[in-house]
């Protein structure tokens, strides 16, 4: 059976409905989503319909949980990007029942899910909703130790926006290294699926992960990122930085 894992779709509707279509054009039914629906990006309505409506599983990302509580560590920029976030879930677009049913969903999002040898978070194992799992981590060794101590088999995560795999051995393969596919062994790994709306590997198109078989492959979409931007642009509580990092991929 064939698996979509999307995450970090921040409210990327033009990203999240060309994945959508890649998605169906490989005939995908099952999709999970790591987390971070909403948060810096311009639709975060439309966003969270389709993925209601769509996801499977849905994990509680940091993003997510700043729209339903008092957001904690986060920048400035983040911070307006949150207020206005909030503000749009509780006015703008839809019924009251849509509206309520979206702050249900998002109050109701898991912070991990299992499945066999499967686990999936937003963040770490260690950490699931907050902690970053960045590439140069692996030079830290009791940090990759202690993350890895949580894994059974292997964990799916997204959360800093960096596509790759990390190993036992404390390597981080980019999807690059890895041709795009990688096969799940007998070892424990990490696997960061990447972004869907706001990627940071300097690669702007949207990227997520299919898996079948214990083989992962990493998919790379291109979006109408001027439009995107544009938006972003016109509203005057999301920073324009925001907009801007978008057609770069950082
Ligand atoms: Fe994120």
């Amino acid at each position: 059976m064939k698996r979509a894992l999307i995450s970090d779709v921040h409210a990327n509707l033009e990203a999240l409905t060309a994945v959508l279509a890649d998605i169906r054009s490989q005939d995908i039914r099952e999709i999970f989503c790591l987390g971070d629906i909403v948060g810096y990006g311009p639709n975060p309505c439309e966003c969270l319909d389709e993925v209601m409506r769509l996801s499977q599983v849905t994990i509680l990302g940091n993003h997510d949980q700043a729209t339903l509580f008092d957001p904690d560590g986060f920048n400035p920029v983040a911070l307006q990007a949150v207020y206005w976030t909030r503000e749009q879930l509780e006015s703008a677009n839809g019924s009251p029942l849509q509206i309520n049913k979206r702050w249900d969903y998002l109050g109701e999002l898991p912070r991990t899910h299992t499945e066999g040898d499967y686990l999936f978070v937003h963040g770490s194992p260690r950490e699931p909703t907050n902690e970053y799992v960045f590439p140069e981590d692996v030079y830290n060794q009791r940090k990759m130790d202690a993350l890895f101590s949580r894994v059974e088999k292997y964990c799916f995560q997204g959360h800093t926006h960096i596509p790759g795999v990390f190993t036992v051995d404390r390597e981080f393969l980019t999807p690059e290294d890895i041709d795009y596919r990688y096969r799940l062994g007998d070892e424990p790994v990490m696997v960061n699926v990447g972004s869907v709306g706001q990627p940071r590997d300097n690669d702007p198109r949207c990227c997520y992960v299919v898996i079948e078989d214990s083989v992962l492959t990493y998919r790379r979409v291109d979006y109408d990122v001027d439009k995107t931007a544009q938006k972003i642009y016109d509203i005057p509580d999301l920073d324009n930085m925001l907009g801007d990092r978008l057609r770069s991929g950082r």
